[in-house]
Order: C-alpha cells, then sequence, then structure tokens
C-alpha cells in the first residue's frame, strides 16, 4: 500500500488544445489523483474524455465546480482565469494558469522549474505559467546568464498555429487545402483575438500575435520582455522581441542573439547547455544537425543549436531555440508545477 497522498484535480479547459496534452501528461506520469474534474465552457458539457481507461464527462465550469479541489489546471483563456481562479482560490485549490492573466501580477509567482521552482513557495493560490516562447528561450539562457550575465537579448520568433488554440489548426489545414485547390482562403481566425482584420496563414508569415500596444510592438511581444525579466528576476537585461506566426502546426522556433556583460567561452557555453535540465543541444553542423520543430513536437525539452559568435560583437550569442509549445511552452511546464506541489 503506497502511502502517496491523492489530490481532487480540475483541468478547465480541458477540450482544448492545452487541456489535451495537460490530461495526457496527467495520465502518462500518474499523477496522483482522488477525484479529476474536466471542465469546459457550455459548449463541450456533456461529452466524454478518456482518461487511465475511464470516461470522464465534461462539464460546464462553474463557481460551484471547485469545492473540494485541491489543484486546478486553467487554460481556458484569461476572462475565464479571472472570473474562476480567485473562487478557486477561496476553496482551497492552488491553481496554476496558463493564460495572461495574472502573470505579471506582483502576487503571483511566475515559474519555470528549471529555473525558479523556489518562486512556487510564495504562491497565495495562484501560480502562473509564463507565455509559450518566453519559457523555451529562458530555459535555455538561465545556465548563461548565470555564467555570463546577459546585458541585452534580440529575439525573433517562428511561432506555430497551435499556440494560437485548435481553431487555429484547423484553419491552417482547412486553408492549405483550399489554396492548395485554387479556392479562396477566407481567413477567420489569425491573428487570434477580437481583431478587426485577419490574415491568411496558409503559405504565410504574419508578423502579429495578439494586439499591438501603444509602443507599436504587439502583446506576445512584452509578454516576452517583462516575464523574462521577472523570471530570470533582472529588470536590467534589455530585450526586444519580434513574433511571427508561421504555418507549422507543433513547435515554436527562435532565433536568439545574447549580448552578455562578461566575455564568455564558446566551449563553455556548449557545456553549459549540455548540462542544463531539460535542454538538449543539437548542435552539429558538420551533418546538419540543429533544432528543428519536427523533431521537437511530442517532446517534453527544449533543443538548442547553431551556436555562433556574433562577427561584429566580441560579447554576442546568436542561438537557434525550438520547443513543442503545447508541452514545455504550456502543459508540461503546469504538470511539472503540479508535481513539485504533489510533492510537498
Ligand atoms: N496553445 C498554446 O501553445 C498555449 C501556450 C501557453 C498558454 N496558452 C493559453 O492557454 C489558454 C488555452 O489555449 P488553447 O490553445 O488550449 O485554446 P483552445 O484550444 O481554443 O481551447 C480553449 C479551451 O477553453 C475552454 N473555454 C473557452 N471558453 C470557456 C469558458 N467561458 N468557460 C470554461 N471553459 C472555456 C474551451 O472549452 P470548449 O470546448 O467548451 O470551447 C477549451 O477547452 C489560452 O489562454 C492560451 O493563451 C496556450
Amino acid at each position: 500500500m503506497s502511502n502517496q497522498k491523492l489530490f481532487n484535480v480540475a483541468v478547465v479547459g480541458a477540450t482544448g488544445a492545452v487541456g489535451e496534452q495537460i490530461l495526457k501528461l496527467l495520465e502518462s506520469r500518474n499523477f496522483p489523483i482522488q477525484e479529476l474534474k474536466l471542465l469546459s465552457s457550455a459548449r463541450s458539457a456533456g461529452i466524454k474524455l478518456s482518461f487511465q481507461g475511464k470516461e470522464v464527462t465534461v462539464q460546464e465550469a462553474t463557481p460551484d465546480s471547485f469545492k473540494g479541489v485541491d489543484i486546478a489546471l486553467f487554460s481556458a483563456g484569461g476572462d475565464v482565469t479571472k472570473a474562476l481562479a480567485p473562487l478557486a482560490v477561496q476553496h482551497g485549490a492552488v491553481c496554476i494558469d496558463n493564460t495572461n492573466a495574472y502573470r505579471m501580477d506582483e502576487h503571483t509567482p511566475l515559474v519555470v522549474p528549471e529555473v525558479n521552482i523556489e518562486k512556487v513557495n510564495e504562491h497565495k493560490g495562484i501560480i502562473a505559467n509564463p507565455n509559450c516562447s518566453t519559457i523555451q528561450m529562458v530555459a535555455a539562457l538561465k545556465p548563461l546568464h548565470d555564467r555570463y550575465g546577459i546585458a541585452r537579448i534580440i529575439v525573433s520568433t517562428y511561432q506555430a498555429v497551435s499556440g494560437a488554440g485548435s481553431r487555429a489548426i484547423d484553419e491552417m489545414l482547412r486553408q492549405t487545402r483550399a489554396s492548395l485547390q485554387g479556392d479562396p482562403v477566407n481567413p477567420d481566425i489569425l491573428p487570434v483575438g477580437t481583431l478587426p482584420v485577419k490574415h491568411q496563414i496558409a503559405f504565410n508569415a504574419i508578423p502579429q500575435i495578439d494586439k499591438f500596444q501603444d509602443n507599436g510592438y504587439t502583446l506576445e511581444e512584452m509578454k516576452m520582455v517583462r516575464e523574462t525579466k521577472k523570471i530570470l528576476g533582472d529588470e536590467s537585461i534589455e530585450v526586444t522581441a519580434t513574433c511571427v506566426r508561421i504555418p507549422v502546426v507543433y513547435g515554436h522556433s527562435e532565433s536568439v542573439y545574447v549580448e552578455f556583460k562578461n566575455n564568455y567561452d564558446l566551449e563553455d557555453v556548449k557545456q553549459l547547455l549540455e548540462d542544463a535540465p531539460g535542454v538538449t543541444l543539437v548542435d552539429d553542423p558538420a551533418n546538419q544537425q540543429y533544432p528543428l520543430a519536427t523533431d521537437a513536437a511530442g517532446k517534453p525539452d527544449v533543443f538548442v543549436g547553431r551556436l555562433r559568435r556574433d562577427l561584429g560583437h566580441e560579447r554576442g550569442l546568436n542561438m537557434w531555440i525550438v520547443s513543442d509549445n503545447l508541452l514545455k511552452g504550456a502543459a508540461w511546464n503546469a504538470v511539472q508545477i503540479a508535481e513539485h506541489i504533489a510533492k510537498g
């Protein structure tokens, strides 16, 4: 007989792209679950999802859904988190939130386990999962920052459509088929959100993810700026980001230029990345080996390669960072935090 404590777990947004991966991970990791509640909007309430060989009926998420819940994993959009997470906390649950709702709240830890797991202990009921593009970048940069001190980051992202939810995946596949058949593509979903103009994603690259801010950057770009400083605990790091949606289904890729405060040794950088938890170095240009979204898809790690010193700046380093946005960028990061809480 095991003495493992069991938890009542709720997954809010269980029918979504992230929720589906959370369920798979809870199952494959054999998370210590007493009772599992699967929650969605009224649209999906009543459908049955399979978990560990049993069917679980999805219920509509309401304020009463959280009675007796110990751990609630939220991935149903920021408005749902804002409306329901504080009520779940009142019922005694710890909430791990995948949305943007509380990430920059000063009382809410923003956690990437490989970087700052100790922050979990400071939670007041809600722990925020960072933005997917930020998670993979900081997981790779943390050991380099510790050793050499990062002064500046210039990042350009190549983000998969799954980052915009399951409807965006359907949209890209539908547009691709329509385009190949010579039919109109009728953009409807991307850029995602309540925006007046939608653009074609099939055979395209859209340099807008989320709404534009007054400073000319998009919200996704500003998330990378603010969240990187908060997670690495260093407001002095200068970050500039350009976020682009591309027609890839799973896996965000990033071209990252880092300027260190101190001189660095390229071989040492490679060793630090080899040793970094959750990071896999794939850097063998002679054999054309570097991280690819198609290889990263379905895997929990952050993959790093194309390491090379900047030609004009001795302390500048270029790198290519790839990870599955639904796993390390969302579900896996959240389940890692849940496992940490479950360990007590
Ligand atoms: N996709 C990523 O890579 C990623 C990464 C990090 C964070 N996130 C964040 O995670 C959240 C979900 O993303 P996703 O990609 O999984 O989206 P998605 O595929 O569109 O799924 C959305 C989920 O939220 C549920 N939902 C919608 N409105 C709701 C409501 N009023 N009450 C309860 N549930 C509701 C949906 O249920 P129905 O089936 O009933 O519609 C569905 O389960 C977003 O905030 C997103 O920013 C996503």
